[in-house]
């Protein structure tokens, strides 16, 4: 019997003995998960505080993160099918994750939307747009990017650098998308002393952006999805 629930575990956590030679590839058990997230509880509460996980894996972290932040959104906005569309994209847009291996690249992105999918559908069943879903998916193919955190580039002989959208919500159903690179936004970011988000009046790092696209309603984000891994 014990056994049998060391080998469930391990399945869940391992794929091949080789991946953890090459990659380190130990996804963190769901239990343990939940105890980190509960150290910073209020982030994960908070719709749109940004979690960017630089090996993520097949996404433990980042799913039950959207987990949490969207029975915030359902609990305040599923009286309202648009104030909940809005909410529950601004949860998503802020959730970002770079993973070496493409295939839990695809895996992280098909749980993420999973979960979004789960959650407006049990809302609104036959109501739910398929503009949005587009949307959702749009949003995941730009913030769950294949690349090496190491290198902060493609880890292919391109070796592009690797490129996050910033999204912010602006007068409503607008939506706001401006393009940084992973190096710049990394650079000037200590740990610790002055940041993007120092309010104590130090010196901030204003990063440049890459590229900078005009206002679009989000329910418009994914009508030309050209996105790729
Ligand atoms: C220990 S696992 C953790 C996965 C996930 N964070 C979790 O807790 O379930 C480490 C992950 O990092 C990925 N990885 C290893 N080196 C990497 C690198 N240089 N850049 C990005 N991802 C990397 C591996 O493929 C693996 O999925």
């Amino acid at each position: 019997m014990n056994n049998i629930l060391e080998e469930t575990n391990n399945n869940n956590q391992i794929k091949t003995r080789q991946r953890v030679i090459d990659h380190g590839e130990v996804f963190t058990s769901e239990r343990e998960v939940n105890a980190m997230l509960d150290l910073v509880k209020q982030e994960t509460e908070r719709i749109d505080s940004r979690f960017l996980e630089p090996a993520c894996g097949t996404g433990n972290f980042l799913v039950e993160i959207l987990k949490r932040k969207l029975n915030i959104v359902e609990n305040r906005y599923s009286k309202n099918q648009l104030e909940y569309e809005r909410y529950a994209i601004l949860a998503l847009s802020s959730i970002y994750g770079v993973e070496i291996l493409k295939d839990n690249v695809q895996t992280c992105r098909d749980r993420l939307l999973g979960v979004f999918t789960h959650f407006y559908l049990n809302n609104y069943k036959k109501k739910i747009k398929s503009e949005c879903l587009k949307a959702a998916e749009f949003i995941l193919n730009r913030n769950i990017l294949w690349g090496d955190a190491l290198s902060l580039k493609t880890p292919d002989e391109k070796a592009e650098p690797i490129i996050f959208s910033e999204w912010s919500a602006v007068n409503g159903s607008m939506i706001k998308r401006r393009d940084y690179t992973m190096a710049n936004l990394l650079v000037n970011q200590p740990m610790k002393g002055p940041n993007l988000f120092s309010d104590l009046g130090d010196k901030a790092f204003i990063p440049t952006p890459v590229a900078d696209f005009p206002l679009i309603n989000f329910l418009k984000l994914g009508e030309d999805d050209t996105s790729k891994l």
